[in-house]
């Protein structure tokens, strides 16, 4: 077998010494010479396993064009791989971290179709090769020893044609990027080679990587979850503002949007406390500023229920007299109507300007009040309005007066709308007010004007109006009006009915004055 390999590598060495090392690149053009059949024909009677014999008796042209070709290449590459004596023997073909020469000796098929017997060592160690497994290295079938590690082969492991080589004895593919095998642990092929063949070779599972799958699986994951879960019930709790506008009900505050949206009750969001109701100018998550009352009696459980119907009540009472409710809250700890902010003047401000001086602008500014008072009687009649100068304001979009305060379960009692209506009237003729400092002050203010009206006239009208005389007697029936109203026990108090046509024919009258 040697001294076959001795002829034939003796008749390519020959002119190949002579050839330059671009011989390669030119390997299309080379043609065998005229006596090359002879040579192998010589070869295979020598020794008949050489694996090109089986294609001579056909010998077409092309086959002999391969195998002189593969014959040149098999020198070339004996001497790259440092093979001690290129003409008389050839066992290993060994390429070191040279990509480029690598790869273009795996290139050639026909050369690995033919690989020289004497081969028996197969080493492309670091040669960044990025495709499949070469198969066409398992041509040399009588190999002992495969090493491809260092490359970054894919793929599957053909672990199949690899069982099939009886004499290999080493294989490393270890460093390489082939699909994970899991049958391959399990398989007589791994009793053969063990894990120290594939270190890092992706064909194992990593135990590194698996333990932090693991790891991942069976801590992170569930932290994960649980966290989420935590969050979620937070939001859905605490912050449902968090949650996206479709998942949540948007008038339902919890205590903690409302300790958000005031800054935890903050002395700067506090406007004004008084009778049970701390009122609080906040903002919402979403950066619209709404008046927040903050009810800070403690009420029993049915109290409790009676307010959240009241609180659904005005939710949906809609009227260009009455502020908007966004929602409401209901916590045990604390009950809170939440209203739009409005833009504007409160009375008490206004009556002190000059735009107020006439009886004919004040009595628009009763109408308005009155009309909301009519749509809220109508609708549910158990809402008290907190009437007076100082929380009914001037909106400043349209001059419409706003009654931006509801008294929220506060007696449930429509004759206090009249009584407070009263009040509301007699302060915007006398532009005084009851002293809220003063206990029984609501008494108080009354007792003043009935003991001035109607003997000290210039005591109980606003001078600023200047009442002439053609108006004075109805500037009375005002004040008369508005005495009934605030009538205790209630028994003299006219309806809600009687008030709105008084209050219309007051308002017409005063216009043909004009
Ligand atoms: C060539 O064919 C013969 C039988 O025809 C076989 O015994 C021998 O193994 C074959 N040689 C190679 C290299 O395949
Ligand atoms: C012989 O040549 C034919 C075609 O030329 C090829 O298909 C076949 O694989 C060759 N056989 C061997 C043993 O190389
Ligand atoms: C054989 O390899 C040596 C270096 O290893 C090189 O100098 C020489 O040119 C090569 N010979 C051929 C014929 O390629
Ligand atoms: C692979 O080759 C590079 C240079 O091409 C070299 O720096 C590196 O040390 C080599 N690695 C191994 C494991 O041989
Ligand atoms: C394996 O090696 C033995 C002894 O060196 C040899 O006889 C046999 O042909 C080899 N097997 C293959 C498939 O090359
Ligand atoms: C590898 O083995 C498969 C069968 O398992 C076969 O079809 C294929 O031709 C073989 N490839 C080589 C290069 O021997
Ligand atoms: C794995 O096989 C190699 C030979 O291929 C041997 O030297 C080594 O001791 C084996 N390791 C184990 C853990 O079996
Ligand atoms: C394969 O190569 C790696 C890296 O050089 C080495 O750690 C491992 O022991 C080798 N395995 C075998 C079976 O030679």
């Amino acid at each position: 077998m040697a001294s076959s390999l001795f002829i034939i590598f003796f008749l390519t060495i020959l002119p190949l010494s002579v050839l330059s090392a671009t011989v390669l690149e030119d390997l299309a053009n080379l043609t065998p010479p005229p006596d090359f059949t002879n040579t192998i024909t010589q070869n295979c009677i020598r020794n008949p396993l050489l694996r090109y014999c089986n294609n001579t008796s056909s010998s077409s042209p092309m086959d002999i064009v391969e195998i002189f070709r593969s014959t040149i290449v098999a020198s070339h590459l004996c001497n790259e791989s440092k093979n001690p004596n290129c003409v008389e023997s050839f066992p290993k073909i060994r390429i070191h971290s040279r990509p480029k020469t690598a790869a273009l000796y795996l290139s050639f098929d026909f050369f690995w179709k033919y690989c020289p017997l004497t081969v028996v060592e197969i080493d492309l160690v670091n040669n960044s090769l990025n495709s499949e497994f070469p198969t066409n290295v398992l041509s040399c079938a009588q190999i002992r020893t495969l090493d491809l590690s260092y490359n970054q082969l894919s793929g599957f492991v053909p672990v199949q044609n690899l069982t099939g080589l009886a004499n290999l004895t080493r294989l490393n593919l270890s460093y390489n990027r082939f699909s994970e095998d899991n049958k391959i642990s399990d398989s007589e092929f791994f009793k053969r080679f063990n894990a120290s063949s594939f270190v890092h070779s992706g064909v194992l599972p990593d135990a590194k990587r698996y333990k932090v799958k693991v790891l991942v699986l069976l801590i992170v994951f569930p932290i994960t979850v649980i966290l989420l879960c935590f969050c979620l019930g937070w939001m859905c709790l605490k912050r449902p503002d968090y949650l996206p506008r479709t998942c949540r009900r948007s008038h339902k505050f919890t205590s903690a949007m409302i300790d958000a949206a005031t800054d935890e009750f903050s002395d700067q969001k506090l406007v004004s406390k008084s009778g049970g109701v701390d009122i609080y100018r906040g903002t919402l998550r979403d950066g619209t500023e709404a008046k927040i009352e903050v009810y800070t009696e403690k009420v029993s459980k049915e109290k409790r229920r009676e307010f959240a119907e009241e609180c659904e009540a005005v939710f949906k009472l809609r009227h260009k007299n009455l502020v908007r409710v966004l929602g409401w809250c209901n916590g045990r700890s604390l009950r809170a109507l939440v209203t739009e902010w409005t833009y504007g003047e409160s009375l008490e401000t206004w009556l002190n300007s000059s735009l107020a001086c006439s009886w004919r602008r004040r009595l628009r500014v009763v109408m308005g009040v009155v009309d909301g008072l009519f749509y809220v009687s109508e609708h549910w009649p158990e809402v008290t309005l907190g009437l007076s100068t100082s929380s009914v304001l001037l909106s400043d979009k349209d001059q419409e007066p706003l009654i931006s305060q509801f008294k929220i379960g506060d007696g449930n009692n429509s004759s206090t709308n009249i009584f407070n209506f009263g009040l509301f009237l007699l302060e915007m003729i006398t532009n005084l007010r009851p002293d809220e400092a003063q206990e029984d002050s609501d008494r108080r203010y009354l007792e003043y004007i009935r003991v001035h009206y109607p003997d000290n006239l210039e005591r109980v009208i606003d001078e600023k109006m200047k009442v002439e005389e053609r108006t004075l007697e109805k500037v009375k029936q005002g004040i008369t009006l508005g005495l009934m109203c605030t009538d205790k026990p209630p028994l003299k108090q006219p309806s809600l009915t009687q008030i709105y046509d008084l209050v219309v024919s007051l308002y017409e009258s005063s216009s043909r004055h004009h």
